[in-house]
């Protein structure tokens, strides 16, 4: 039997809040294209289903880090426009450039390999600055050298350079004063690059954060990932439903014990819960193997027979334990550690608080353990339901 079939823990992706999403987005970003962030197994959610999901609300592009990544969604016979912006020495060029996916380059090296990788057409190429993220992208004073040697490949017909894009460091804290900063230097590198003869399709620097809050930065595209998915960036700017999003990810597990403990009895490893009193436990079958976070260990709430509960002691690698207070669900009762809320359970954003991290972490680490279940989905690229 299956894991779907056993119901031990599921993660339900609902594609209509994902599309729903999506064309929220858009509206938000009238004047630009949206690229949908698929990257990391699509946050979590399954980057091919949700792909597909976004394309059909209208994402022009899908991005990812890696090559492979993007390798995998043409693979999955997802056409049009999709970049990739992780790449390391040696990645598979050729086949991302006949696979006409679009490249990212931060650096000499990378642009190297492109025209030495040989393909069989020019290189979709996206010129990445570095405006004060410090992370990957061409520092500005290094964008001379790097936009003159692209100018050079494209005028050779190895290249063409489709892009000119960066990423902001601080877009979920608005009014913080490196997103003035960020702004100004993508401008004056655009204006150099397109001094220099540079024509791109696409400017974009931002991300939902951005989307969210800065028109001002939403240039040609917008580049989406967590809001897609339903999820707020960061608390200050909102819940999802102040936001305009819905969540997309519901993850539950089925009870799989409940039994009588006297007052006094430890619970889990290290005991750093005792029961207060006479009590049930409850045991939900997922533990940090499944993403559950063991940081959460005393904190992480779980909705269970119709009251939000919290994980007594350790998450353990498998399982977790909470206090029922003499609630007797039956076995199999559905605990739901997260969803849109409908029912009163917790949110993401919620075990973020209490794993002490960003809803990006939570969802994007739930485990290959725990089988994805699709709602709502409507059609794939060859027609055929996509569930
Ligand atoms: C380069 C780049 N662009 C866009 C995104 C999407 O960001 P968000 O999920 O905040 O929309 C990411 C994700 O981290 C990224 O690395």
């Amino acid at each position: 039997m299956n894991e779907t079939a056993s119901l031990r823990a599921r993660a339900e992706i609902d594609l209509a809040a994902l599309r729903a999403n999506v064309r929220a987005l858009r509206e938000r970003a009238a004047g630009a294209q949206l690229m949908a962030v698929v990257k990391s197994d699509g946050y979590g959610h399954g980057a091919v289903p949700c792909a597909l999901a976004a394309r059909e609300a209208g994402a022009t592009w899908l991005g990812t880090a890696t090559p492979h990544e993007a390798l995998a969604l043409r693979a999955a016979g997802l056409d049009g426009r999709i970049m990739c912006w992780l790449w390391t020495p040696g990645g598979p060029w050729r086949e991302a450039i006949e696979a006409d996916i679009d490249v990212s380059v931060s650096g000499l090296w990378a642009l190297r390999e492109i025209v030495a990788a040989g393909a069989d057409r020019p290189a979709r190429v996206q010129l990445k600055a570095d405006t004060g993220l410090g992370r990957n992208g061409c520092q500005p004073a290094d964008w001379p050298e790097l936009v003159a040697e692209a100018r050079a490949a494209e005028r050779a017909g190895t290249i063409r350079i489709t892009g000119l894009w960066s990423h902001f460091a601080c877009a979920d804290e608005p009014g913080h004063p490196s997103i003035a900063a960020q702004l100004s230097a993508f401008r004056d590198m655009v204006a150099y690059a397109e001094k220099e003869g540079v024509e791109p399709e696409v400017r974009h620097l931002a991300n939902s954060p951005a989307t969210l809050t800065l028109p001002e930065a939403h240039f040609d595209l917008v580049r989406t990932g967590i809001a897609i998915y339903g999820i707020s960036p960061a608390p200050e700017l909102g819940t999802p439903a102040e936001l305009g999003l819905r969540p997309v990810m519901t993850l539950t597990a089925a009870v799989a014990l409940v039994k009588d403990v006297p007052a006094g009895h430890g619970v889990s490893y290290g005991h750093h819960y005792a029961t207060p009193a006479e009590t049930t436990l409850g045991l939900i079958p997922v533990g940090y193997a499944d993403g559950i976070p063991r940081h959460a260990s005393g904190r992480g709430p779980v909705l269970v027979g119709g009251k939000v509960r919290t994980a007594a002691g350790r998450v353990a690698m498998d399982q977790f334990v909470v206090d029922l207070g003499g609630d007797r669900p039956e076995p199999g009762a559905e605990a739901v550690l997260f969803g849109p809320g409908d029912r009163g359970e917790p949110s993401v954003e919620d075990w973020a608080v209490a794993a002490d991290t960003i809803g990006y972490e939570i969802v994007t680490r739930i485990g290959a353990r725990v089988p994805r279940v699709y709602v709502n989905g409507t059609a794939d690229p060859t027609g055929s339901a996509s569930q």
